[in-house]
């Protein structure tokens, strides 16, 4: 099965991305599961990193996805909205999407999840029902600390045991967007 990790930052890797290494160390773990880790490309804006048409497929494709996001200005990087934005209507439609968000500020730790939950919701995706939120310094250093892991890969699990159990299954209602196209059409 197909874990697909969305590195959804335009900065080079840094404490997001150990984060995220320790998840998907979890899930390569477990018989059966293929883990592909997506990252936009950069450009001379710091801010903006761009994806392809092979990152839309590979979301597609997904049995389970995690969305890593930097909480930036209380929200999550147009850069990841932009990988959103590309995908087709149906890309996440009932697949398993774990959420793990990293903010300097503590306060913040509400803040890039409830706009990833509002997104997910849009296309019909089965959101885990618990994120994982740290404040960066959790992974300032190499040796990361136990509990920080643990809560990782209580993270992943969610999704791997969602796809795994729910693989085939087809939820409803429809979401908005399934809505408002039949409308059009009729
Ligand atoms: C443009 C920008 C905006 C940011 N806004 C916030 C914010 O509103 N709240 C917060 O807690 N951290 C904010 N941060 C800090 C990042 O969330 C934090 O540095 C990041 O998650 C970890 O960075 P790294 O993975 O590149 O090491 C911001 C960082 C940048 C670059």
């Amino acid at each position: 099965m197909r874990f697909v990790s969305i590195y959804g930052s335009p900065t080079p890797p840094g404490k997001l991305a150990r984060a995220m290494g320790i998840a998907e160390d979890h899930v390569r773990q477990r018989d059966g599961w293929q883990v592909q880790r997506l990252a936009s490309r950069p450009t001379d804006n710091p801010v903006v990193g761009l994806w392809d048409a092979g990152d839309v497929e590979a979301v597609a494709a997904a049995d389970a996805v995690l969305v890593a996001s930097p909480v930036f200005r209380a929200s999550i990087p147009g850069t990841l909205k932009l990988l959103f934005d590309m995908l087709p209507n149906e890309a996440l439609r009932n697949t398993p999407v774990a959420i793990l968000t990293v903010g300097a500020a503590p306060h913040h730790f509400l803040s890039a999840e409830r706009h990833l939950r509002d997104l997910l919701s849009w296309f019909g995706a089965i959101g885990a029902p618990n994120a994982a939120f740290f404040v960066d310094s959790t992974f300032k250093d190499e040796v990361v600390p136990q509990e920080a892991q643990d809560e990782l890969a209580e993270c992943v699990d969610q999704v791997v045991h969602l796809a795994e159990r729910l693989s085939g299954l087809e939820f409803g209602p429809d979401p908005l967007t399934v809505r408002y196209a039949r409308k059009q059409r009729n």
